[in-house]
């Protein structure tokens, strides 16, 4: 379809079989268009039935194709018609476009905005272009040749997860999100509006949630974290505005299941109602590092307050499910809580996990009361309590936790952590986590929700289906990197919950996202990762794609939309300073190097510290030079605190970066601090720049150096800083 684009100008063009549909519809039959002519798209086409809705909905989107729409539409022969009908499933339809008529039918409004979410993608890209500028080309018509379309959604659940408490997201970015979701067809979206670092939906009952438990920064209740800075960050949902994102969601087919994280993640609740956690002094550390953020199960007003937060909540969300989060709970906080203790000994319980089946229970009976029903991550089956087999299992680990809780008989949704977590790297090289996996849009696309699994027949249907999940700690840079992580790697849940898995080819769906559904994206306003380029070691260049072209610059500085695009061998004495990057248009890949054209030097260098290490990670780390080691502190950095590297030998060199927080995580950078340069031929220290958002400085000494300070200015993130050995070049 990139030569129907090209077309454009010509104000007629013609689509051209095979569409590039995302995801593929289970079955499409195009007829020979030798013999059949195509249906003729223009202004004068009649648009008949149809929920008023999709209606709008679908001449919102002609809009942006033909000029001017307006009362034009009403006259001509030539129609696109809505039939109910009934025999189709809940989200199925068929869509036949024939010389006069495109007819679309369908059982419900869901299977019509379906079909109209395939009739889309036959038109060009820039039917999602959201604002047309000047130079928009309006089309005459548009040609779409003849075919037949029957489809049904694979699974009823395809979803995606987004963490909102550990980056806030407005009200704006949700539903352009959402708009992004409707048109992959995806039609769940988990907001995981709760968690340790932040409290986002408004609670009439407990304003505290909101306006402590909203919030972090220095001098906040909540401790600066994740690069989100010094300064007060935040934000939250109003019930209105939840209220308008939840009807803009139904309108485009999907449902939205909020999760309020309990009872452990509950630091954002914790600091904004201290009463609800155990009383104790002891150090009990969750999984990531917070101290106190476990509810007290033993404390009956707990519930009294959850059953309120439920009450509002449950009037917001018209969900059949309620997501209580339930996973990660450090339950070693109720071994030291008198209240605890005396709840368990009344129980008769032997051990503090059976707190946990308790609080499930609990929890339960709280939802029905307000007409839900609990989801809860896989830790709901594995607490022990006694559960409805009703209850939504949400696993995150392997494909055996997802056997386990089918053959429990509760019904489940799976994603995968191997495969479906989007907040893991996509390569090796590319910014995110790692321990869970990498995962590359081919890894993701070949996992499909049934594999490994041991299944009888009336087990089958309890796999509902999966989904795509954000985690958000380390979306604070580069700019636009949720986006980056979630797309195109959405697109592949899309169609693994969509499209029949005999007819799923990754080939052919990478062929398709390349061809025509990157424009479509590109005009959704989506700001998708792009490939890195292949640079061999002779400093032979390759684009991933035949549409997207390779820039670079000589100077180690990362190629921007004005660098020269490759276009044959690149010359050059320090092939060290070469950097490349694929564009597609404005869209960039990451900058990539010639691969071991750089050199690394390891000069003998000792170094002093005011700071105290934590006994695991050395000061001794930072004159061995291994990427993986690195120095942490056992307390936090206070300000004139200073790291000095001095060398044995005055050392000449081309460039000296100083990396903070750690290599693995990227977490515990120095957020406030500077380098000070020391140069053989001087006394003093001369003072360079502070570090930067990557927890990082680099320069290029023109004189042969003595000696590096970090120095720290003021407190920084979280309870630790994490610092790298120099990278010296
Ligand atoms: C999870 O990753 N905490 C479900
Ligand atoms: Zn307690």
């Amino acid at each position: 379809m990139v030569t129907a684009l090209l077309c454009l100008s010509s104000a007629i063009a013609s689509a051209q079989a095979p569409f590039d549909f995302v995801p593929m519809p289970a079955s499409v039959q195009y007829a020979d268009a030798s013999v059949s002519a195509p249906f003729i798209l223009d202004k004068n086409v009649r648009i008949e039935g149809g929920e008023a809705f999709n209606v709008q909905y679908l001449k919102d989107h002609l809009a942006r194709l033909f000029d001017p729409m307006g009362d034009s539409w009403a006259i001509g022969g030539r129609t696109i018609s809505f039939v109910r009908v009934k025999s189709f499933p809940q989200e199925g339809y068929s869509l036949e476009v024939t010389p006069d008529r495109i007819l679309i039918s369908a059982s419900t409004r869901t299977g019509e905005f379906y079909a109209v979410q395939t009739l889309l993608q036959m038109l060009p890209p820039q039917v999602y272009k959201r604002a047309e500028g000047p130079d928009a080309q309006l089309l005459r018509q548009w040609k779409i040749p003849c075919v037949q379309i029957v489809d049904a959604p694979r699974f009823p659940w395809r979803g995606s997860m987004l963490d909102v408490s550990r980056s806030f997201f407005s009200k704006e970015y949700i539903l352009r999100h959402l708009d992004w979701l409707a048109y992959h067809k995806i039609n769940k979206f988990h907001w995981h509006l709760t968690d340790d670092n932040g409290w986002r939906v408004e609670i009439k009952k407990y304003p505290k949630l909101t306006a402590v438990g909203a919030w972090r920064g220095r001098g906040e209740a909540l401790e600066p974290a994740f690069n989100s800075g010094e300064e007060r960050y935040g934000g939250f949902y109003t019930q209105n505005d939840i209220r308008e994102i939840v009807a803009y969601a139904a309108d485009r087919g999907i449902e939205i299941i909020p999760e309020v994280d309990l009872p452990g993640h509950s630091k954002a609740l914790a600091v904004s109602y201290p009463e609800v956690v155990c009383r104790h002094d002891a150090d009990v550390l969750s999984v990531q590092g917070e101290l106190h953020n476990v509810l007290c199960v033993g404390r009956e007003k707990n519930y009294a307050m959850l059953d309120d937060i439920i009450k509002e909540m449950a009037a917001l969300f018209p969900s059949k499910y309620f997501h209580v989060g339930v996973e990660e709970v450090a339950t070693d906080s109720w071994k030291h809580c008198a209240e605890c203790q005396k709840l368990m000994k009344k129980l008769g319980y032997t051990d503090e996990k059976q707190l946990l089946g308790y609080f499930t229970e609990r929890m339960e009976k709280i939802l029905a009361k307000h007409g839900k029903t609990m989801e809860g991550w896989e830790d709901i089956v594995t607490s022990g309590g006694d559960l409805s087999r009703n209850d939504l299992v949400l696993v995150w680990h392997r494909q055996n936790v997802l056997q386990q809780a089918i053959d429990a008989g509760f019904p489940v949704v799976t994603q995968n952590c191997d495969y479906l977590y989007l907040d893991m790297k996509y390569t090796p090289a590319e910014r995110g986590h790692t321990w869970a996996s990498i995962i590359d849009v081919e890894k993701i696309y070949s996992f499909d929700p049934l594999q490994g699994l041991k299944l009888t027949p009336e087990q089958e249907p309890l796999v509902r289906g999966l989904q795509g999940g954000l985690w958000t700690e380390m979306m604070f840079y580069p700019p636009h990197f949720p986006e980056y992580q979630m797309f195109p790697r959405l697109c592949a849940v899309a169609e693994i919950g969509w499209t029949p898995q005999a007819q799923r080819n990754y080939r052919d769906f990478d062929n398709r996202l390349s061809r025509t559904h990157f424009e479509r994206m590109r005009n959704m306003g989506i700001r998708f990762r792009i490939p890195a380029p292949q640079v061999d070691a002779q400093g032979n260049v390759r684009s991933p794609y035949p549409n997207m072209v390779v820039r670079y610059t000589y100077d180690g500085t990362a190629p921007t939309v004005s660098s020269p695009v490759v276009t044959g061998p690149v010359v050059t004495d320090h092939p060290e300073k070469l950097r490349f990057a694929t564009f597609y248009g404005d869209l960039s890949s990451i900058a990539v190097e010639v691969p071991a054209a750089r050199t690394y030097r390891k000069p003998a260098v000792r170094v002093e510290t005011s700071l105290e290490a934590n006994p695991h990670y050395p000061v001794a780390s930072l004159s061995q030079y291994e990427p993986r080691r690195y120095m942490r502190t056992a307390r936090p950095p206070k300000q004139g605190d200073y790291v000095l590297y001095t060398f044995e030998e005055p050392l000449t060199c081309q460039r000296i970066t100083v990396q903070t927080a750690d290599p693995v995580n990227q977490f515990y950078g120095v957020t406030q601090g500077h380098v000070e340069v020391q140069y053989a031929d001087a006394d003093g220290f001369e003072r360079l720049s502070a570090f930067d958002m990557y927890n990082r400085v680099a320069f290029e000494p023109a004189r042969p150096v003595k000696a590096v300070k970090i120095v720290i200015d003021g407190p920084c993130e979280g309870k630790a800083v994490s610092i790298q050995s120099l990278i010296i070049e």
